[in-house]
């Protein structure tokens, strides 16, 4: 991993990754330019491994499109990034799709960062705008999840929704050695449909800021 990367990474809010990836180089790199610790915490995603106790997109959607969304929408502070790694034995699988959400939010500064919406799911409840700039110094931390997120004007959502699916998407097509690291506090990531017979499996690496839940 080269600090060239984690330049691009950090300007372009993603990286496409052909190859050999070093986690602990990369987390070394990428901590000592944000510096910020990282816990990692690692699951295997599988739309045909659905588990039963928390309310998930992929219990919601199953096959489906995926919204877009951030991971981890319903913490007071998401993980700050995610390292997702094509594990599956398929040779086409559906796409990863993405669209930074602060070029969504320009010109709705209103709508973004002064707009209450509520954020309720998995025993979680909170009152937050969209894009939130007080919860860590200098850091900006868009939180978007269409189905947990809710405005007391309703109107106001579906021109959020709208606005984010309208936008141009970049989409993610996988090969094998794949990875794709994402910027969870800036870009949003959805998933298209899935073939009933894939074996779609994708490693996700949930990289969370240490001392924040
Ligand atoms: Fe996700």
């Amino acid at each position: 991993m080269e600090a060239k990367s984690i330049k691009e990474l950090l300007e372009n809010g993603w990286l496409y990754i052909n190859g050999i990836f070093e986690l602990n180089s990369f987390k070394k790199i990428l901590q000592d330019y944000t510096k910020s610790e990282f816990d990692i915490v690692e699951n295997i995603l599988s739309p045909h491994k659905i588990g039963d106790k928390i309310l998930t997109l992929s219990k919601i959607y199953g096959l489906d499109q995926f919204p877009f969304h951030t991971d981890g929408a319903q913490y007071t502070i998401p993980p700050r990034y995610i390292v997702l790694e094509n594990k599956s034995e398929d040779e086409e699988i559906a796409n990863t799709n993405l669209i930074d959400g602060f070029k969504v939010s320009a010109g709705q500064e209103n709508l973004f960062y002064n707009s209450i919406f509520e954020i309720q799911g998995n025993g979680f409840k909170e009152l937050t705008p969209i894009i939130n700039c007080r919860k860590i110094d200098k850091e900006k931390i868009l939180r978007f999840n269409p189905e947990i997120m809710i405005s007391v004007i309703k109107r106001k959502k579906t021109i959020l929704n709208n606005l984010i699916n309208n936008y141009p998407r970049i989409k993610i097509k996988w090969h094998s050695n794949d990875y794709l690291v994402i910027d969870n506090w800036r870009m949003l990531h959805s998933r298209d449909e899935v073939n009933v017979n894939s074996k779609r499996k994708i490693r996700r690496l949930s990289f969370y800021i240490k001392n924040y839940e």
